[in-house]
């Protein structure tokens, strides 16, 4: 695999993502079979609005529409509130729609060898991922790859870092954070056409930095993005202030 360095682009703040990512759901839906990956937390709740308004007012057709996400907390079907599907109809009620349609295709959140492999299986029946969007944890996360993650993995059950399940322990108050997920590997995210990932605020900004100044290592598994022919990168100026200058191909 050759290293790329992604586009990156410094945005004045996170709102002005918004028409660059629908732009990319419409560029998608012009491709054979749109699939597209989402990614949750709150880096992608207003685009999920945004999304939900442009399917309701069908100036985006959701008939082609394939979607599936990144990853799932252990044992939280659809329906259980903290879980990454809940979120995501939640923010985005179409994707709801889509589900009970079967065209939305949940990760399995019983992580059983069998499940992962159906639903890696489904994918690539699908088309594969064509457009796969990501977050990143304040750790250099991607979707749950935490770090130290061997680049080589697909879909798998992992346990969570300390930070992440900090940074999880408000949206399951009074309860505890889960201690475990299911999520897709990087081998597998590294599949997808494209990636466009975004990171907003200044709690990213080391995770940023890591990411497009440091090794491309499992250390930091956001820092292979840089290995992706087509990856974009999307920042506010909180996100990017610990970058100076140029941004290291890797
Ligand atoms: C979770 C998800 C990641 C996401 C991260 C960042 O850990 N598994 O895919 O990138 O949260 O979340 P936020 O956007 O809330 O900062």
């Amino acid at each position: 695999m050759s290293a790329n360095l992604p586009e990156v682009r410094i945005l004045p703040n996170a709102a002005a993502a918004l028409p660059l990512l629908l732009d990319e759901v419409r560029a998608l839906l012009r491709q054979p079979t749109p699939l597209l990956g989402f990614a949750t937390g709150g880096t992608f709740t207003a685009f999920l609005q945004a999304l939900a308004v442009e399917l309701q007012q069908g100036r985006i057709a959701a008939d082609a529409l394939r979607a599936t996400h990144l990853d799932e907390y252990l044992g939280f079907a659809p329906d259980r509130a903290g879980g990454m599907v809940h979120e995501l109809g939640t923010n985005c009620p179409a994707l709801l729609a889509m589900l009970a349609r079967g065209t939305f295709f949940p990760v399995p959140h019983d992580g059983t060898p069998a499940s992962l492999r159906a639903h890696d299986e489904r994918l690539q029946r699908a088309g594969g991922v064509q457009l796969q969007l990501l977050g990143i944890g304040r750790n250099g996360h991607l979707a749950f790859n935490e770090p130290g993650t061997p680049f080589d993995r697909g879909f798998h059950v992992t346990t969570l870092a300390a930070t992440t399940r900090e940074d999880a322990r408000a949206r399951f108050a009074p309860q505890e954070p889960p201690t475990q997920a299911v999520t897709s590997g990087i081998a597998t995210i590294l599949q997808a056409r494209r990636l466009v990932l975004c990171a907003f605020g200044a709690a990213k900004a080391p995770a940023v930095r890591a990411m497009l100044r440091g090794g491309i290592d499992p250390a930091c598994p956001a820092s292979v993005v840089r290995r992706h022919g087509s990856a974009l990168v999307l920042l506010d100026r909180e996100a990017a202030r610990e970058l100076d200058g140029s941004v290291a191909a890797g």
